[in-house]
């Protein structure tokens, strides 16, 4: 069996590689399927003017194009160069965005206010990613997190179904069946997913949302 390293450098091959670019194709597909889920993320992350925020996972830069529209001053990282580049090619020159193509395993950002991450822990050994955006944010930050867990077994059927009648109907195209053949998540449950968040975040707040998707926000003590 493959350890979780093995499988993250599969994915940074994937990202950069021609699966990456297959995903860009269905990339605005499925951002609209899960537009509701960066406007929650806005709301909670409340990213005021002049503060330093770190985005990880940026993909085409949506969610740090708003932060910034706020006033925010965003760091976005990606591991997937492919990604920056359409991110910067759709930033006005205006907002106050530093894109930087980066490995958050490979990272040791610090001193921001907010560090932040949408769909995209689930690719990276929980643990390490939990505490390299903890360690990301000064003393009072706020660490914000939403990403996908895996619902299984029959107590879950009643949310899978309400998680199913919510999701995007538009058509899947031949771009996006081919994309998600090369695409792996191996994905937990949110119980294991608290076990971990609460042993690197104490006093995490990890909440539950349909789609598939949870959010845990934490601040740093002082
Ligand atoms: C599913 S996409 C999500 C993109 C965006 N956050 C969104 O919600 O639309 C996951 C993104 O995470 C990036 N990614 C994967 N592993 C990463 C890592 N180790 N460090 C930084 N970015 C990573 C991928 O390149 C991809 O753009």
């Amino acid at each position: 069996m493959k350890t979780k390293e093995e499988l993250a450098a599969e994915q940074a091959t994937y990202w950069n590689g021609t699966g990456g670019q297959m995903w860009l194709g269905a990339y605005d597909r499925i951002q609209r399927g899960i537009q509701g889920f960066g406007e929650v993320t806005l709301k909670a992350a409340n990213a005021q003017a002049g503060e330093r925020v770190l985005e990880i996972g940026c993909g085409t830069g949506a969610l740090a194009r708003s932060m910034a529209r706020r006033g925010a001053l965003v760091t976005a990282v990606d591991l997937a160069p492919r990604m920056i580049d359409l991110a910067r090619s759709r930033t006005p020159g205006h907002l106050a965005i530093e894109y930087r193509v980066g490995d958050l395993r490979r990272l040791s950002p610090r001193g921001f206010d907010v560090a932040i991450t949408v769909n995209t822990l689930h690719h990276l050994p929980l643990a390490d990613a939990f505490e390299r955006m903890a360690a990301a944010v000064a003393a009072g930050g706020t660490v914000l997190i939403v990403d996908l867990f895996e619902a299984r077994g029959l107590a879950e059927l009643p949310y899978n179904a309400a998680s199913w009648l919510l999701r995007t109907r538009e058509p899947v195209g031949g771009a996006l069946a081919s994309a998600w053949a090369g695409h792996r998540d191996d994905l937990l449950p949110l119980s294991e997913i608290r076990r971990v968040a609460r042993a690197a975040l104490p006093g995490v707040v990890v909440r539950r949302h349909l789609g598939w998707r949870y959010s845990a926000r934490w601040t740093k003590p002082r």
